[in-house]
């Protein structure tokens, strides 16, 4: 995976927390295909395993065509385009898998990619889509919401105490020009906010919060991971890993709601190691929980429509 800008996140533990199923696992739903990083391992790992890889991202399964024809071809994975939210709510009876991963949040050659508008490092249009059928931008978002609805999404989704000043300077800014580009939006709240953490960028959670918004990723976790959790064969793993404090709570809380049906794997949070820290800055927010459906556990007929 040298090559493809992307390096996957607690591969070993991922790896380790699988190891644990106690049959040969035939299907593999990749919910956050990205790059294909953790996919093909599992893959390379496990001959008898076949995969379906999801992603929202048009260039992720471009990337895949163009670096994994031959899994391809041999019919051993599988693309999906979409949001894992779209393909759970969909899914039929014949839909079961020993397998389900989801690595949420961003990958790397989106972060890095201005033209996407994640990052406020570099100038690109204030977009932050995943997919581009997604219709609404975080530009949309910006120009558009009313001063409490932008209050509310950066104090409940980018956990910004106060962003009341930020809020009003927008509101203020956007009447004469509608906000378009990442810079001006970033440059905004660092005029406003200032540097108040040594190598935080005063815009961080606030970007975050409009990636949560554009891309709905809080509800469709919480939509999914039920129907996930529903969708393994008795025995099966759902591992997931968050980068985020909320989405680790839906994760956890659901788990939890679940314990009827299976049991969590680690009672407390899997996260990298220093190691991998120092090699993949970007690891160092994530973390890994596991689900293991009962082994003897029936299948809800009643659920699915099929
Ligand atoms: C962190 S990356 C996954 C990296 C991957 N595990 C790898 O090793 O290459 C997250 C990917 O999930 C995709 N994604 C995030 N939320 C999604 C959703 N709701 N539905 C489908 N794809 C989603 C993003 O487009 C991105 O490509």
């Amino acid at each position: 995976m040298e090559n493809s800008g992307h390096i996957p996140v607690m591969m070993q533990e991922v790896l380790a927390l699988f190891a644990q199923y106690n049959k040969e696992p035939v299907s593999f739903l990749d919910g956050t295909f990205g790059r294909g990083g953790h996919c093909t391992a599992l893959l390379k790992h496990y001959p008898t395993l076949s995969a379906l890889g999801v992603d929202r991202d048009e260039a992720a399964l471009q990337y895949a065509h163009d670096n994994y024809g031959d899994l391809l071809s041999s019919q051993r994975l599988r693309l999906w385009q979409g949001s894992y939210r779209e393909y759970a709510e969909q899914m039929s009876a014949t839909d079961i898998f020993d397998f389900i991963l989801l690595d949420l949040g961003v990958s790397s050659p989106q972060l890095d990619d201005e033209s996407r508008g994640f990052s406020f490092y570099g100038d690109g249009p204030l977009d932050m889509r995943m997919g581009r059928k997604q219709k609404t931008t975080a530009a949309d978002v910006i120009n558009t919401w009313s001063e409490e609805e932008l209050i509310e999404i950066f104090k409940n989704y980018g956990e910004v105490h106060s962003p009341y000043r930020v809020v009003r300077a927008v509101v203020h800014d956007r009447k004469t020009t509608p906000f378009s580009k990442t810079q001006q939006l970033a440059g905004l709240i660092e005029r406003v906010e200032g540097w108040r953490q040594k190598g935080r960028h005063p815009a961080t959670q606030y970007f975050l919060a409009l990636r949560l918004v554009v891309n709905t990723e809080l509800e469709d976790l919480q939509v999914s991971l039920p129907l996930f959790i529903r969708a393994l064969k008795p025995g099966g793993i759902l591992a997931v890993i968050t980068f985020h404090s909320l989405e680790d709570r839906i994760t956890k809380n659901l788990f939890k709601d679940h314990l009827d049906i299976g049991q969590r794997m680690n009672k407390k949070v899997i996260i990298p190691t220093d190691e991998e820290i120092k090699i993949n800055p970007r690891s160092r927010s994530a973390k890994l929980r596991g689900f293991l459906k009962t082994p003897a556990q029936k299948r809800d007929p009643t659920y699915y429509k099929d």
